[in-house]
């Protein structure tokens, strides 16, 4: 399988989290490129006309994209113990747990690109202090269910753990942690694990 891949995109970090707890590293080849909305990657756009990371060919030559398609992709080449529950209530739970980290990522990820990627004179900082707000939100609404978490890797606890990091690896100076004591002692227990450890986000 091929992985076309980014080594700061958060959503990546969750492919890469979950290819280690199944340990699959050996079945994926990663093909590294940039990405922006700015400029075109042709190769990636040749998978994926929306031109977006993760996106994964799978050894039968199908692009899949995105994280969460991928990551159940992945879930289903395994008999163990499973990341996504397959019914019932522990299934939405972690699809809305993981729809909520998600949620938090989009907040970061495009008030990044508003004040890292756009001019400085076309900023728009009622809409900075809106996606700061969605994340500020989504991260009290985590504080409230961090006593649920648990110390096991399923799709929730990963997407949450990647967006914690994501926090801390662009949004260092909101120091999240203040005033969400549950969440960052959770945090601490999930981010030793070799899989949060050995994908930890660079550039
Ligand atoms: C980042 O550099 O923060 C980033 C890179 C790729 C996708 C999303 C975020």
């Amino acid at each position: 399988m091929k992985l076309h891949y980014s080594a700061a995109s958060p959503y990546v970090r969750k492919v890469r989290v979950v290819i280690h707890e199944l340990g699959l590293e050996d079945r994926i080849e990663r093909i590294e490129g940039a990405v922006t909305p700015i400029a075109l990657n042709k190769t990636l756009a040749a998978d994926n006309p929306v031109a977006k990371v993760p996106t994964l060919v799978t050894d039968d030559g199908v692009a899949l994209y995105d994280s969460r398609v991928i990551t159940e992709y992945l879930d289903s080449l395994h008999d163990g113990r499973k990341l996504f529950p397959e019914a019932g209530p522990a299934r939405w739970t972690v699809l809305r747990r993981q729809a909520l980290a998600d949620g938090i990522l989009d907040a970061g990820v495009t008030s990044r690109y508003e004040t890292f990627l756009r001019p400085e004179a076309l900023r728009w900082e009622e809409w900075i202090a809106g996606q700061k707000g969605k994340m500020s939100r989504g991260l009290d609404a985590l504080e409230g269910e961090a006593g649920d978490l648990g110390d096991a890797a399923d799709m929730a606890t990963i997407a949450i753990g990647c967006a914690l990091e994501y926090m801390d690896f662009r949004f260092a100076e909101d120091d999240w942690r203040r005033g969400r004591p549950k969440l960052a002692a959770w945090l601490e227990g999930f981010a030793g694990r070799a899989s949060m450890r050995e994908t930890q986000p660079e550039g």
